[in-house]
């Protein structure tokens, strides 16, 4: 596929990695281009501020910049995964949602009615995406978000990447995966259990 990534840092330089590593086609989209001239040598990805002709959108940045930035770029039609978590740290993670939604990822989707937002890539360390690429067994990747259609391509793209897909269902529960994201947190640092944790759904 091809896929346009928004942000190269912790998030977005793992999942660079993981998607060159799978032999998609990326294209970055950073404010700074000179930092990232490694990643590119390292990757084969090309900087581009468009993300005209991509099959998928994965915006790294932070959740405030994200509603600022993407309404800019012309993404209607888009698949635009959402990994961002508004969290601020209260001796630990605390679910921050802009005012009036329950999820950064809705207030997202009102500012871009014309894209199909799914958020993913949030509820784990940003390290688990590259290292899930040459793991043994799949990740469980939790996401949620309202098109039919565009779930179906997130499945396909995390299912390349070693990573096992499960709906969690409309966008709505965004809020919910945000909150996951708290508790991966919580129990990866102020709990002690360290970042190799990861949230798995057994049985069924
Ligand atoms: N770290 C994790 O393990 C993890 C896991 C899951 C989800 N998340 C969430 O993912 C998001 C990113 O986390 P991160 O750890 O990857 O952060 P990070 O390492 O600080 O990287 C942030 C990226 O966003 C860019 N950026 C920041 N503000 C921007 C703006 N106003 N306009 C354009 N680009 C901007 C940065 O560009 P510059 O380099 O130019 O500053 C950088 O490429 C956060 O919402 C975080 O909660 C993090």
């Amino acid at each position: 596929m091809k896929v346009h990534v928004i942000g190269a840092g912790n998030v977005g330089g793992n999942i660079i990695r993981a998607l060159a590593h799978a032999n998609h086609t990326v294209t970055i989209g950073v404010r700074n281009p000179d930092k990232v001239s490694d990643l590119l040598t390292e990757t084969g990805a090309t900087v581009s501020q468009s993300a005209e002709g991509v099959d998928v959108v994965i915006s790294t940045i932070p959740s405030a910049a994200a509603q600022d930035l993407l309404p800019t770029l012309g993404l209607a039609g888009k698949v635009v995964i959402d990994a961002s978590n508004p969290l601020g740290w209260e001796g630990g993670p605390v679910h921050n949602p802009p005012e009036g939604f329950t999820s950064g990822a809705a207030r997202l989707q009102a500012l871009l009615p014309d894209a199909y937002v799914i958020k993913a890539f949030n509820t784990f360390g940003a390290e688990h995406s590259l290292i899930t690429a040459s793991a043994e067994r799949p990740l469980d990747h939790l996401f949620a978000g309202d098109n039919a259609e565009a779930k179906a391509t997130v499945s396909k793209l995390l299912s390349s990447l070693n990573m096992r897909p499960i709906d969690l269902g409309p966008l709505r529960n965004a809020a919910t995966l945000e909150h996951l994201a708290v508790a991966w947190i919580h129990l990866a640092m102020p709990a002690g259990w360290g970042r190799g944790i990861q949230l798995a759904v057994l049985g069924g």
